[in-house]
């Protein structure tokens, strides 16, 4: 049974992550700060795969906490790194604190990892990364052009191990590029539950249908589109843990450096998410069409084709799938908020 780290594995795609790694038949050790997760959702993940993955309350910058954990967990012969700060408009307003829990955080866990041979990384990167103008499909080799903090820490880290495979050809290192994970669980026990307002779609969703949230503002009905509302690349976030697996199993045979994009290759309107939100649920969402966003962009969506070729993974959830799982969850949250 191999042996994998999870920085940041009680996040939201972490934790998803962990219970497929579980089921798969990996043996998981988790390290966690818990600055955007609860110790709960550690209990769920035992919940649902009847078995409890080692954890570390701790940080990826702590050197000694990392040796500590190398040293008692010598057959650990992957890191999956999640562990990251990722909130845009915070990153803007404190970029430093960005600069170091991403970068500076990086570099300390693949010190350890080096120091400790342990020379196989799965990186968490975002499709951020990417010069903001494109309006076909982005693919791996597009231009880049980070327009914010947590960006341009996206695109170094990616650069720095890109250098730390160069300096030393036996690492084995996957850049995945997600585009907008969306979705939970099946179970409805884990799913991402954003502090405060949330600033991303499917959250502000499903928290309107509960009520939570009196209306939804789209943000632009004016965009080049055939509705005028922005489109994305919304990827249900079991196929993004396939991914993940997908991308573990491949470095188990094969040195280098890759970087792929994690998405369905569909673009999906505002006013398209809406509408099958409130079908596949049976709710309503009021909304009204407002001015842009600063910083949005009309369009954004992967090219999907180099994971499917190397890796052979594609996503197969639709949306209506994303919808229905997204809403589970979020009637989960309810629950336990009316108690
Ligand atoms: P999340 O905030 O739910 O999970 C990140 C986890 O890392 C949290 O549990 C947090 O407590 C932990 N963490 C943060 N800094 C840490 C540190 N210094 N030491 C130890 N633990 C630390 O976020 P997520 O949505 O699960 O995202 C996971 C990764 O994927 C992040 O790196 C994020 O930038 C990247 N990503 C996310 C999205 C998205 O839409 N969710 C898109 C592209 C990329
Ligand atoms: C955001 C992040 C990006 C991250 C991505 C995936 C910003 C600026 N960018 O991008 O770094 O990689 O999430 O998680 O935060 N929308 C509304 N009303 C709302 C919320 C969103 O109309 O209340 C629209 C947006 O204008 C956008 C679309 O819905 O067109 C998706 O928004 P969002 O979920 O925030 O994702 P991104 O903008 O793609």
């Amino acid at each position: 049974m191999q042996k994998i780290l999870v920085t940041g594995g009680l996040g939201y795609i972490g934790s998803h992550t962990v219970v497929g790694l579980i089921e798969a038949g990996f043996d998981v050790v988790i390290l966690d700060n818990l600055s955007n997760a609860d110790k709960t959702t550690l209990d769920r993940i035992a919940q649902i795969t009847h078995h409890t993955p080692i954890f570390f309350e701790g940080d990826i910058r702590d050197t000694e906490l990392l040796s500590k954990i190398c040293l008692k967990h010598p057959d650990i012969k992957a890191v999956i790194h999640f562990a990251g700060l990722k909130a845009v408009g915070e990153s803007v307003a404190h970029p430093l604190k960005y600069y170091d829990n991403n970068v500076v955080g990086s570099i300390r866990l693949i010190e350890a990892m080096q120091k400790h041979h342990i020379k196989n990384i799965i990186f968490s990167s975002s499709a951020t990364v990417y010069a903001p103008q494109k309006e076909a499909a982005l693919r791996e080799d597009d231009s880049k052009t980070p327009s914010n903090p947590y960006g341009q820490t996206k695109w170094m880290i990616e650069n720095i191990l890109k250098d730390q495979y160069g300096s030393d050809p036996t690492w084995r290192i996957s850049v995945l590029r997600y585009f907008n994970p969306v979705g939970a669980h099946g179970s409805g026990l884990i799913g991402e539950n954003p502090k405060g307002i949330p600033n991303n779609l499917f959250p502000y969703i499903a928290q309107t249908a509960s009520g939570i949230r009196q209306k939804l503002n789209v943000f632009g009905g004016d965009y080049p589109t055939a509705d005028g509302t922005a489109m994305r690349d919304y990827i249900h976030i079991d196929d993004l843990v396939k991914g993940h697996i997908a991308a573990l199993k491949y470095s188990s045979d094969h040195k280098g450096y890759h970087a792929f994009n994690l998405g369905t290759g569909k673009g999906t309107s505002v006013l398209e998410a809406i509408k099958v939100f409130e079908k596949t649920n049976e709710v309503k969402i009021p909304y009204e069409v407002t001015a842009r966003r600063e910083g949005d962009i009309a369009t954004c969506f992967a090219n999907a084709d180099l994971a499917y070729k190397v890796l052979g993974w594609k996503a197969t959830k639709n949306l209506e799938d994303m919808c229905r799982d997204h809403w589970r969850w979020q009637q989960h949250l309810n629950q336990c908020r009316s108690h």
